[in-house]
């Protein structure tokens, strides 16, 4: 065989290699959008971002973390151009603890530093999950969607106490949260 032959030979074996790649990478993407659209993942609740402000859950008056007398503990937040409200998240260590949040404006999302807390924020729907922070201890949150001029400046902070403090702070059923007043 020439040179060239086996040249054109190798070219040959990598375009089919390259054409295969292809082949799989667009079969997931139908596949996984197919999926997705006949199939939504389960529990997907819905909210008005014109007025989520005015009543229900996200109400101002309804913000920070709550602590059910079952002992639940749940956080709601709110995301805008361009802070978290509240600020400051005060939460119990050793407890697992449920977010409920959502956005009033574009997307945004949050992610709090030393802990796996990460979600995105979509407008018209509220993003819950539950995590336990393990240890006391303060945790930076910054914005990770970029949602503006004024995103690099969009930061919470997340205070970890102990569960007893927390007790104290939050057992009469009343929302906490860490902003200085
Ligand atoms: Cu909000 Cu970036």
């Amino acid at each position: 065989m020439s040179a060239e032959a086996v040249a054109v030979a190798a070219e040959r074996r990598w375009s089919r290699a390259v054409a295969a790649i292809i082949a799989v990478l667009v079969a997931m993407m139908v596949f996984t959008g197919v999926h997705w659209a006949s199939m939504p993942p389960s529990r997907v609740e819905t909210i008005d971002p014109r007025t989520l402000h005015i009543s229900g859950e996200f109400a101002e008056g309804n913000l920070g973390a709550t602590l059910s007398p079952e002992g639940k503990v749940v956080v709601r937040l709110v995301a805008q151009q361009y802070s978290f409200e509240p600020q400051c998240l005060l939460v119990p260590a050793g407890v697992p603890v449920t977010f409920r949040a959502t956005s009033t404006d574009v997307i945004h999302g949050f992610v709090v530093f030393g802990s796996n807390a990460n979600t995105m924020l979509i407008p018209g729907y509220v993003a819950t999950f539950t995590t336990t922070f393990p240890a006391v201890g303060e945790h930076m949150m910054p914005c990770h969607e970029y949602c503006g001029t004024g995103h690099e400046g969009m930061w919470a902070r997340v205070q970890v106490v102990s569960a007893d403090e927390f007790r104290k702070r939050a057992g009469n059923g009343s929302r906490v949260s860490c902003v200085r007043r």
